[in-house]
C-alpha cells in the first residue's frame, strides 16, 4: 500500500527511462532498501545509520518519509532510493503564499553493486523532470558533504550549480566537522540544458 503525498499523487507512476523505473516507495521496499543504506560505504554519507532491519523499517514507514520517497528498479529489483521533498520558498511575509512548495530538496542512494553505470545519473535527471514538469517546482537543491565526491559530481553531471561552501559547518558521527556543500539548479536552466541535449 503506497501512503499519499503530493510526489506520489501528481504524477502518474511508474516513470520508465531508457533503463530504470521510478515509482513510490512501499512498505514492503523497506527490506530492499537496508540491505544497501546499512552498508558503511553508504551510510556514512547518510543522515541517519539504519540499524537493524526492523529498527529501520520503523523509520522506513514513517509516513512523511516514505511521501517524499521514491524506489529505483532495474529488471524488477530495487538498486537504489530517491528523496524529492517539497518545500516553501523563504519570501517576505507579504507574498509568502506565492512561495508555497514551489521549492524541491533532493537526495539519492544507489546500491554499491550498481555504481558506475550512469543509473544514479538517469534516475535523477527523471526526477528533475517529475520536480520541474510535472510538480511545476521553480528550483530544486541538494546537499552532500564536500568529501562525498560521488554524490557532487553526479550534481555537477546534472548541471547542478554549487552554491555554498560551508567549512567545517556540519557533525559526522565521526566526530569530525566536515566541510558542506549545496547545489541546486533552476526549473528554466533545466529546461535549457535538456532542450539543448534534444537539439544534439
Ligand atoms: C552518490 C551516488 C548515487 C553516485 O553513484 P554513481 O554510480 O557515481 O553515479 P552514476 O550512477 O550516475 O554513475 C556515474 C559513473 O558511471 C559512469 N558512467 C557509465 N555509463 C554512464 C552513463 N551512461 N551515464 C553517466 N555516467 C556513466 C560515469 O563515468 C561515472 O563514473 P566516474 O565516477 O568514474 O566518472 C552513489 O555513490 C551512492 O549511492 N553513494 C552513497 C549514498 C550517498 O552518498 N548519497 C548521497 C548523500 S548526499
Amino acid at each position: 500500500m503506497a501512503l499519499t503525498g503530493r510526489l506520489h499523487d501528481t504524477v502518474a507512476w511508474p516513470v520508465h527511462t531508457t533503463r530504470l523505473t521510478l515509482r513510490p516507495a512501499i512498505a514492503d521496499d523497506a527490506a530492499a532498501t537496508w540491505e544497501f543504506r546499512r552498508l558503511p560505504e553508504v551510510s556514512r554519507w547518510l543522515t541517519q545509520n539504519t540499524g537493524t532491519l526492523t529498527e529501520y523499517r520503523n523509520q522506513f514507514l514513517d509516513s512523511d518519509s516514505l511521501a517524499k520517497s521514491l524506489v529505483v528498479e532495474l529488471d524488477g529489483h530495487v538498486i537504489g532510493d530517491l528523496m524529492l521533498d517539497v518545500q516553501d520558498a523563504w519570501a517576505q511575509t507579504e507574498v509568502a503564499d506565492r512561495a508555497r512548495s514551489t521549492q524541491g530538496d533532493l537526495g539519492w542512494v544507489l546500491h554499491p553493486d550498481h555504481t558506475g553505470h550512469g543509473y544514479a545519473t538517469e534516475a535523477v535527471r527523471a526526477l528533475l523532470d517529475i520536480a520541474f514538469d510535472e510538480l511545476q517546482l521553480r528550483r530544486v537543491t541538494a546537499a552532500c558533504f564536500a568529501a562525498n565526491e560521488a554524490s557532487w559530481r553526479l550534481m555537477e553531471r546534472l548541471g547542478m550549480r554549487r552554491e555554498t561552501y560551508n567549512v567545517r559547518e556540519s557533525l559526522h558521527r565521526s566526530g569530525e566537522w566536515l566541510d558542506g556543500m549545496v547545489y541546486a539548479l533552476l526549473a528554466d536552466e533545466h529546461r535549457a540544458t535538456t532542450s539543448e541535449a534534444a537539439a544534439g
